[in-house]
């Protein structure tokens, strides 16, 4: 099956799922383009591993310019850290067959604005006791779409975003590939 990788980051989460693919611990999977929305990490990992990268400058053209370049016989689309919002018509096209990860136990914490360390100082200022990860699939409402795997983290009394953002990351590791796997190969 081919997959579409989305990114804006350092590409952790996209590491894992090439090492993953590789390892043939995420079977039946071929990566067939990753896209960034700004230069990043991400598009270099791609490219050391000889995969097809683009970048789309973030922006309203955006999804109309992702619909123009993504193969047509994508079967799954992953946003791995990727901090745009895609067009409602993009999300319906490709209902049921696009997924996100979000840094937050859905649906607590999520919708517009709660990206990267606002989710975890919002939850630490609301003296949540656990936080974690949810792969879901996307939706034309932000972070709305049915969960197909979250993974749990305990906050400490001393946690930071910073603590928390790598508990959190380590927790992504172990679910976006079983959740990919669970999606591809059902
Ligand atoms: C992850 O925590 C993800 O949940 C969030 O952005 C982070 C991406 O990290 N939306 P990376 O680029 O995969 O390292």
């Amino acid at each position: 099956k081919k997959i579409t990788i989305l990114v804006s980051g350092s590409g952790t989460n996209l590491q894992r799922i090439i090492d993953c693919i590789e390892a043939n611990e995420i079977q039946n999977a071929k990566i067939n383009l990753v896209v960034a929305d700004r230069e990043c990490f991400g598009l270099e990992r791609a490219a050391k591993h000889q995969i097809d990268n683009v970048l789309i400058p973030r922006g309203k053209a955006f999804s109309d310019e992702l619909d123009k370049i993504i193969p047509k016989d994508t079967d799954l689309i992953i946003l791995a850290g990727f901090l745009s919002i895609l067009k409602s018509d993009f999300c319906q096209k490709w209902d049921k067959k696009m997924i996100n990860i979000h840094p937050s136990l859905l649906p607590k914490f999520g919708g517009k604005g709660m990206w990267g360390h606002h989710v975890h100082e919002a939850v630490i200022e609301a003296k949540e006791k656990e936080s974690g990860a949810t792969v879901h699939y996307v939706t034309s409402g932000v972070d709305e779409g049915d969960i197909i795997l979250q993974g749990k983290v305990a906050l400490d009394e001393k946690e930071t975003a910073e603590s928390l953002a790598q508990k959190i990351h380590l927790v992504e590791y172990e679910i976006f590939p079983k959740a990919i796997n669970k999606v591809l190969n059902p």
